[in-house]
């Protein structure tokens, strides 16, 4: 992957659940090590490459089943890794907006609920920003969310909603999902955004003139199919 990303590049944002946690629902099957700070330590060692091409990181927190009570895996990895902190003096933040030379950038891992069309919790939250727009400083521009661990890319009368996919293979309590429908994810990967700041006009326009989103994504393994008789 790193060689479709430039050497340097402005932010790099890990939008939370970056451990796995001990798999509590599939009874810890499945996973190659449950220690949490072995955990962090991996993801430390895996993610140091793109994070030191990036200017600054930012850290999001995930949920309690995977980053522990708390988020508490995603806050350490987050000091670890040097991420920026939010104004709470958290390394890992439960919502935040960057605001990149007058681009704003809505993150946080949660979204809106989804029972089973993962375009609907990003219009929902594409809707939310505009109801928190003022405790936000004005709309953001894109919003990310990732708590689908689907990859999404939205673009509804203009304003933009991306899910990130998730690096995760899909487990078995995934599989066994009923909201969304499994969990089936066709991608894995990460997202990339181009920002055009000087295409960004003030006016009411369409994000997509000056925010480019890139899909960094993998095949996921197939399920394929179980040949009868064997063979
Ligand atoms: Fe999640």
């Amino acid at each position: 992957m790193l060689d479709n990303l430039p050497r340097k590049f402005g932010f790099l944002i890990i939008n939370g659940d970056v451990t796995d946690g001990v798999a509590r629902k599939d009874l810890g099957r499945y996973i190659v090590e449950p220690d949490q700070d072995f955990q962090i330590r991996a993801a430390v060692k895996l993610i140091e490459p793109l994070a030191k091409r990036a200017r600054f990181t930012y850290v999001s927190k995930g949920t309690p089943y995977h980053a522990g009570l708390g988020s508490s895996a995603d806050e350490v990895f987050a000091e670890r890794i040097g991420a920026v902190p939010d104004e709470w003096g958290h390394f890992a933040s439960t919502w935040r907006v960057l605001s990149v030379e007058g681009i704003d950038i809505d993150f946080s891992h949660h979204r809106s609920i989804s029972i089973r069309n993962d375009s609907a919790p990003l219009e929902r939250e594409i809707q939310f920003d505009a109801m928190a727009a003022e405790l936000k400083g004005g709309r953001s521009d894109l919003i990310v969310r990732s708590h689908g661990h689907r990859y999404a890319h939205l673009n509804i009368d203009g304003e933009l909603g991306i899910h990130t996919p998730s690096w995760s293979l899909q487990t078995s309590f995934a599989q066994m999902s009923k909201s969304p429908n499994r969990l089936i994810s066709r991608l894995v990967g990460g997202v990339r955004v181009n920002l055009f700041p000087s295409k960004k006009n003030g006016d009411i326009q369409d994000a997509a003139d000056y925010i480019d989103v890139l899909g960094l994504v993998y095949p996921h393994p197939r399920v394929g199919k179980s040949i009868h008789g064997g063979g």
